[in-house]
């Protein structure tokens, strides 16, 4: 990136990077005020929930965390699709966690409606910084499409909406998804992109060595206005 040096760290393996950041959220959880942190959905973060669940159970000052969602899809919270329900199950379900703590999104409802709803929530409970809510961390994923929250690359003007919320459609399936904007997430205090396989490595190539369709991709635009961001690769996904 011109504007900001692609920072990335490669770990050995997906396992390492997922230890790094339950400790993360450990150190995150020993500050003196609560701190918000916005987890992704899909497949990488379950390792994360598992070890969490796992292993610091009994280390984590939870009451001091807050987590809401990047992004979820439109389903009940039952649905083995929900973000929420995936991370109620693997984690929250297993740690004494304060109820209030936990912001899920309403699948169930209206998409628009619930963007709006789930923007004022937001807005009640993550500090502002320049009128916009500053997430202290936000654990992002990426697809093989170069999608990153449920920012598509055909809706890539999701990044600069200016709403905290906005809906966004899986091209493939139509799903409707709540998702954070790019404006909201750009915000953050410090963003992780966590991203493993050798299927991602030539994306991310594109974005780090801005080529290619790199600026097709919503993951391409993602440069935190304030805060840090870094990508954690593990080896198969990091380029030559
Ligand atoms: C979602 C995610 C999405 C995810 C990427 C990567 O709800 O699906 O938020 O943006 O981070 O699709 O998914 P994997 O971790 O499964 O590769």
């Amino acid at each position: 990136m011109t504007e900001n040096s692609t920072k990335h760290k490669v770990f050995k393996n997906s396992d390492d990077i997922t230890a790094f950041i339950a400790e993360e959220i450990k150190a995150l959880s020993e500050s003196s005020s609560p701190k918000t942190i916005a987890l992704s959905g899909g497949s990488t973060p379950k390792a994360i929930f598992r070890l969490l669940a796992k292993d610091f159970g009994d280390t984590i000052n939870w009451q001091n965390l807050h987590f809401f969602w990047v992004d979820e899809r439109c389903v009940p919270h039952s649905s083995p699709e929900s973000n929420y329900g995936v991370a109620h199950e693997l984690l929250f379900s297993k740690v004494a966690i304060p109820e209030q703590n936990i912001h899920p999104v309403n699948g169930e409802k209206l998409p628009e409606e619930e963007a709006k709803r789930y923007s004022a929530e937001i807005a009640h409970s993550v500090t502002l910084r320049n009128g916009i809510p500053q997430f202290d961390l936000i654990l992002l994923g990426m697809g093989t499409d170069g999608h990153t929250a449920s920012i598509f690359p055909p809706e890539i003007e999701l990044i600069n909406a200016p709403e905290t919320c906005v809906v966004g459609t899986n091209p493939e399936s139509k799903q409707k998804r709540i998702s954070l904007s790019g404006t909201a997430i750009n915000n953050a205090e410090q963003i992780y992109f966590i991203v493993t396989g050798a299927g991602k490595k030539e994306i991310v190539s594109d974005i780090f060595n801005q080529k290619n369709n790199f600026k097709e991709y919503p993951a391409s635009f993602i440069i935190p206005k304030h805060g840090k961001l870094q990508w954690l690769l593990d080896e198969p996904a990091t380029p030559l």
